[in-house]
């Protein structure tokens, strides 16, 4: 026994096939919703998007977006009007007049585009010279450090370091200088700055101002290896009296171990090879190759937004970092299991 068969009209187009191919052309609006909702999607509230700005120079530059947007729907509808006049009334329509179309070339295919470039190329250069104008010799200066792949943070005036996590006063601008350790990566504060490129061997600077307080999230902006999508950080603006407060524990040493376990902890660190590499204020740690640890309870993730900063996710990242973050430069660590809980109660006591 055969089953029916669909007709087709084309014989070599299967049944199946031919039913996919009549139904796309009515799939079609569906399809283009399910897109643009998806691409709408990106623009959740708190995403960290430079048309939602939070600070002086990310103003600047939405301005600027927003008028060459604008401009460019302009011209889009002028272009698709002149075309629909274009084939209403095309050349043989017995109603129409041609008038001059020389002149009518000259003001609208060149001296418009001409006036509308050379205004948009001032208002391009004001915009630059504005973001050029850095803040005054007595502003807050953060030293900005990229490594592969973390951003290293320290503060003109304090002796402590912290990692992946930037404070600033609001409504201030803060002097940002940039150095990188090894290869080319890029600083980018969507919400508050635009990019500025960490050269090798060169030291660059920008500003941030943060206009309310709140986090604004960064990324490093140039691709610079296998972890460049795990090299986020904080900006974290702040009251005048809290960025106080923060920068001065900031030059203090680290809280000192309240419990047996942390005691224990701290000893495991210190003595352990994590020492070797990591620093915490006030202890024998003093290794500069990875990020201070001083404060990295206290931090919004692990491993440059890798992974949240919680009890369950340091375990695993203090024995095996290459799990969660394959190619990063700690190898993975020969802990005791019995030393694993108290080195995690001391590293989250450290705020
Ligand atoms: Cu650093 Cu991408």
């Amino acid at each position: 026994m055969s089953l029916p068969v669909e007709k087709t009209a084309d014989p070599t187009v299967s049944a199946a096939r031919y039913a996919r191919r009549r139904a796309l052309p009515r799939r079609l609006p569906v399809l283009t919703t399910l897109c643009g909702l998806l691409l709408l999607a990106g623009c959740a509230g708190d995403a960290p998007s430079a048309l939602n700005p939070g600070g002086a120079g990310a103003t600047r530059v939405a301005g600027l977006w927003w008028l060459l947007f604008w401009i460019s729907v302009a011209v889009f509808a002028e272009v698709m009007a002149l075309l629909v006049w274009a084939l209403v009334f095309r050349r043989g329509n017995a109603r129409v007049r041609h008038g001059q179309p020389l002149r009518f070339v000259t003001i609208a295919g060149a001296g418009l585009p001409f006036v509308i470039l050379v205004a948009v190329y001032g208002v391009g250069l004001r915009d630059l010279a504005a973001l050029g104008d850095g803040p005054g010799p007595d502003a807050p200066t953060v030293e900005v450090t990229g490594h592969k792949w973390w951003w290293e943070v320290r503060y003109q005036g304090a002796s402590g370091a912290t990692a992946n996590e930037i404070h600033i006063p609001v409504g201030e601008r803060v002097k940002v200088r940039l150095r990188t350790d090894d290869v080319l990566h890029s600083f980018w504060v969507p919400q508050l700055m635009p990019k500025t490129d960490l050269i090798a061997g060169e030291t660059r600077e920008t500003w941030l101002r943060a206009e309310r307080a709140g986090s604004y999230r960064g990324q490093c902006a140039e691709y610079c290896g296998t972890q460049h999508a795990h090299m986020a950080f904080l900006v974290v603006a702040q009251p005048r009296t809290d960025f106080d407060a923060w920068l001065a524990r900031l030059d203090a040493p680290a809280r000192e171990p309240r419990t047996d376990a942390e005691r224990r902890g701290q000893q495991a660190f210190v003595q352990g090879t994590c020492a070797a590499c990591h620093a915490v204020r006030g202890t024998g740690a003093a290794g500069r190759v990875g990020p201070d640890l001083s404060n990295v309870g206290s931090r919004w993730s692990l491993g440059a937004g890798a992974v949240p900063n919680d009890a369950g996710h340091l375990g695993g990242w203090i024995a095996n970092t290459q799990t969660v973050k394959p190619g990063n430069a700690m190898p993975p660590q020969p802990v005791d299991a019995a030393q694993l809980p108290d080195l995690i109660a001391y590293l989250r006591s450290l705020e």
